[in-house]
This record gives structure tokens, C-alpha cells and sequence, in this order.
């Protein structure tokens, strides 16, 4: 391989868990050379609730990846989510230090600091410190006062915290495998950063990463980041009301789900010189659902398209984006996201999901597909996988040069087993960090 330079990202969902490597070309484009997803265990509304079997699990994604690009990784973004992230805006003042007062990146560096000065109970911690724009003087709305000149430097800086708890038992799984955490990135963040265009920024919008057990939601106005927040509900809610809706098991609905949402189906109309009677014959198949297609038993129950589909899924999805529209409007900002909603993560491939938030948002609401990257991209190139691919940009926009230098090329994986790295008594070590 010519360039020795990789990033890595992962991905420890309440449905999968997700590795991707890519190396980073001279051009600074991106080339995956390495991807696993493998079903999450352990997780629960995106929180680890078994530290053992997230560990198994990260280790079966983490190998698989690292057996596809024959490298072992070192350092890695790490992405979090969950109800217990929370964001506020900050400010800090710092006087301009240098006697020519021109700024310069230390004083950015230190009215950067300042803003971070926040006060935070003892439980939690800052995962982000962005800075949304600086004064200098009296004048505002500077995006990159470095070379200006001024007396006073203010910075308004947007800082996400998260659980201090959930943070280090995550890293904990991470370094037990031998990886450093290069930074924490909450799934906000990664996903906008390749679903949403600069435009919408400009214009305002809010990205919202629709999970199996969490829904993650960042706004944007004017170009800079105001909120950044998330729900416990997701994708998974709707599995769970089919599963008792239609009394079947959480696998079979979820069959159902998804392969509803896959193929949409068209209105039918009557054939000309069609009878009443063969045209709702006709209807009533098209709107049959036989359980034994999808569950493997030889049960004769049939299920209603319609039932699933507008009594089911669209009320919880609905219930979905009135939470969203009531955070969003309790922050004040339900006005100033006029380019809408992106949505993404798995539940963004629901059926209708757009025209759904649409109605319910009263704004312009769309599917986002994420930044394409090069490489051994199969399948990866959707919604789904917004977020793990968004940690990669992260990264190489973010890394230092020698961060994303972590991988020792060639390394030679024979025997490397799925659970090659799983410590002994790692279990009875990790219980003792859950909450
Ligand atoms: N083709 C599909 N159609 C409909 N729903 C889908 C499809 N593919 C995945 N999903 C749903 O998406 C959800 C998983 O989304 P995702 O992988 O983004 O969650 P996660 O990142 O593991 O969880 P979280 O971010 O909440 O911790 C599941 O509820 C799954 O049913
Ligand atoms: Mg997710």
C-alpha cells in the first residue's frame, strides 16, 4: 500500500456495531479498505447495559474489519449517543495578547478555552467545544479572526457533555481491545457532517439520526451549530409495536418492517371492465401479509398491509417527529431551520418516513445519503451507515497527522480469532464500571 496513513471508525449502535477503516490518500480523499457490521449485544437506547457483551461485540466487528484490510488498527473515533448527551452555547473574552494586538491561533486557542469554562456537575463531561463565531471588538459574526486586529477577542462556542459513566465504560471496552480513543464524536455530529450540504447550513436546518433505540438531532443556524441533543426513541419502537400489534415475535415483525419499507407498494386502481367483486379480491391480496413468508412456520395467519403500515408504523412514527418538532420548538428554533430535516441512521429507511416528517414538521424534510467514499464500499453508501462514515471525515478533518498514522501495514492475521483480544476475567473487571 502506498500510503501509510488510516482512520478509523466505530460505531457501537443498539442494533450493530460498526468498523471502517479507510486509508487516507495524498489528495486527502478517503479509500475503505476494511468494514464489518456485525449485531450489537449488550445495548440498550444506545447506552451499554452488559459491558461484556459489547466488548464481544466490538471485538467481532473490530477483527472482521481488520481481517479485510490486513492491518491492525491503533487509535479510533469512537462515535456516542443516547439521551444523556446534552449541548448548551457558551461564551468566552480573552484581551488580545501579542503587543501588536493581531490575532493570532493562540488567542483563538485560549478564547476557546474560556468558552469551555462552563460549570458541569461532577457526573458528566465536554465531548465537543465548537466554536460557532468571534467578536472582535465590536465587531461580530467573524468566522476566522486570526490576522485581524483588536483589543478584545469573544468567541460563542456550542459544547456537547455526555455521562462521564457512559463515556469511560465505552472507552474502557475500546482500550481493552488495545485501541486509544482518538476523540469521542456524538452521532450528530458525524452524520451532518456528510448528509448535510453547506447551503442548508447556511439556510438552517437540523439533521435528525434515527437509531434502533435513540434518535440523535443537531441544528444548524446561520452556518453554526446551536443544539445538539437526543431522544430515547427509535426505529426499534416500531418494531416493537408491530411485534405486539400483530402478536409475532420482535424477529418477525422486524422481517415485516423492513421488507415493507423496501417495497413500496402502488395504489391499485380497477381494470377496465373490471367486476367490484374481482377488484377488492385483488385488493385484499395485494394487502395480505402471510406471518409463514417471514417467520418460517407453516401458521396460515395472514396480516393486514394497511393495518401495519397506517395504524401501526405511521402513528409511532408520527409520535417520532411530534417529539422532535417539541424539542425543536422549546429551543426556539422550529423558525430558523427553514431547509427542514435530514433524516438518517436505519429507521430513515422506514417507509414514508419522509412525507411523514414533512407533515408533522409543517418543513421540507428528505432522506440524507451520505458523502461517497472509494474503496470496498458494497452496501455501505446508505442512511444507514451516515454516522460510521461521518466518523471518518471527523477524523480527517480533525486528526493530527500523526493521529491517523495507526496502523502497522502488513501485519500478518493468522489465528487471529473472533475473540482473539478478549481478555480473561474481562467481565467481572467491567461490571464493577456499570452505573
Ligand atoms: N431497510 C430498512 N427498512 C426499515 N427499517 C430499517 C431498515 N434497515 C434498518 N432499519 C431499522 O433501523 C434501525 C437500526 O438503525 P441504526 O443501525 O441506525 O441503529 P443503531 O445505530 O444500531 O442504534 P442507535 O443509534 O439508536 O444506538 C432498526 O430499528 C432497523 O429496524
Ligand atoms: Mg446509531
Amino acid at each position: 500500500m502506498a500510503h501509510n496513513k488510516i482512520i478509523t471508525g466505530i460505531d457501537v449502535g443498539t442494533d450493530k456495531c460498526v468498523t471502517l477503516i479507510a486509508s487516507v490518500n495524498e489528495d486527502q480523499s478517503l479509500q475503505v479498505v476494511g468494514v464489518s457490521a456485525v449485531p450489537s449485544r449488550g445495548m440498550k437506547k444506545s447506552q451499554i447495559i452488559d459491558l461484556e457483551k459489547v466488548l464481544e461485540t466490538i471485538t467481532e466487528s473490530l477483527d472482521g474489519a481488520e481481517r479485510m484490510a490486513g492491518l491492525e488498527v491503533k487509535t479510533a473515533y469512537v462515535s456516542v449517543s443516547g439521551s444523556h448527551i446534552k449541548s448548551q452555547n457558551s461564551t468566552g473574552v480573552v484581551a488580545v495578547a501579542t503587543p501588536n494586538q493581531e490575532i493570532t491561533n493562540s488567542d483563538v486557542e485560549r478564547v476557546i478555552e474560556a468558552a469551555r469554562a462552563i460549570s458541569l456537575s461532577s457526573d458528566r463531561e465536554i465531548i465537543h467545544v465548537i466554536p460557532k463565531d468571534y467578536k472582535v471588538d465590536s465587531q461580530d459574526g467573524i468566522k476566522d479572526p486570526v490576522g485581524m486586529t483588536g483589543v478584545r477577542l469573544e468567541s460563542e462556542a456550542h459544547i456537547i457533555t455526555g455521562m462521564s459513566t457512559a463515556l469511560r465504560n465505552l472507552e474502557k471496552c475500546i482500550q481493552d481491545l488495545g485501541i486509544t480513543v482518538n476523540d469521542f464524536v456524538f452521532s450528530g455530529i458525524s452524520s451532518a457532517g456528510v448528509v448535510l450540504s453547506e447551503t442548508e447550513k447556511e439556510l438552517g436546518v437540523a439533521v435528525v439520526d434515527i437509531g434502533a433505540g435513540s434518535t440523535s438531532i443537531c441544528a444548524y443556524v446561520e452556518g453554526s451549530l446551536e443544539y445538539s441533543g437526543s431522544l430515547p426513541i427509535g426505529a426499534r419502537h416500531i418494531t416493537q409495536d408491530i411485534a405486539l400489534g400483530c402478536r409475532v415475535s420482535i424477529d418477525t415483525a422486524e422481517k415485516i418492517k423492513v421488507d415493507l419499507s423496501n417495497k413500496k407498494i402502488r395504489p391499485l386502481t380497477p381494470h377496465a371492465g373490471e367486476s367490484k367483486a374481482d377488484f377488492s379480491r385483488r385488493k385484499k391480496q395485494q394487502d395480505d401479509i402471510k406471518v409463514s413468508d417471514y417467520d418460517n412456520s407453516d401458521t396460515d395467519e395472514v396480516l393486514s398491509h394497511k393495518t401495519i403500515t397506517e395504524g401501526i408504523m405511521l402513528p409511532r412514527m408520527q409520535e417520532i417527529f411530534g417529539l422532535v418538532g417539541d424539542l425543536l420548538k422549546e429551543q426556539g428554533l422550529l423558525k430558523d431551520i427553514p431547509a427542514g430535516v435530514v433524516i438518517c441512521g436505519g429507521g430513515a429507511l422506514t417507509l414514508h418516513i419522509a412525507e411523514v416528517a414533512k407533515r408533522e414538521l409543517n418543513l421540507p424534510a428528505r432522506v440524507g445519503e451520505p458523502t461517497k467514499l472509494d474503496g470496498l464500499v458494497k452496501d455501505i453508501h446508505s442512511p444507514l451507515y451516515a454516522n460510521v462514515i461521518g466518523l471518518l471525515y471527523y477524523g480527517l478533518n480533525h486528526g493530527q497527522p500523526d493521529s491517523v498514522s495507526n496502523f502497522s501495514i502488513g501485519s500478518v492475521f493468522s489465528g487471529f480469532g473472533s475473540i482473539g483480544k478478549l481478555p480473561e476475567k474481562v467481565g467481572s473487571l467491567f461490571k464493577s464500571l456499570l452505573p
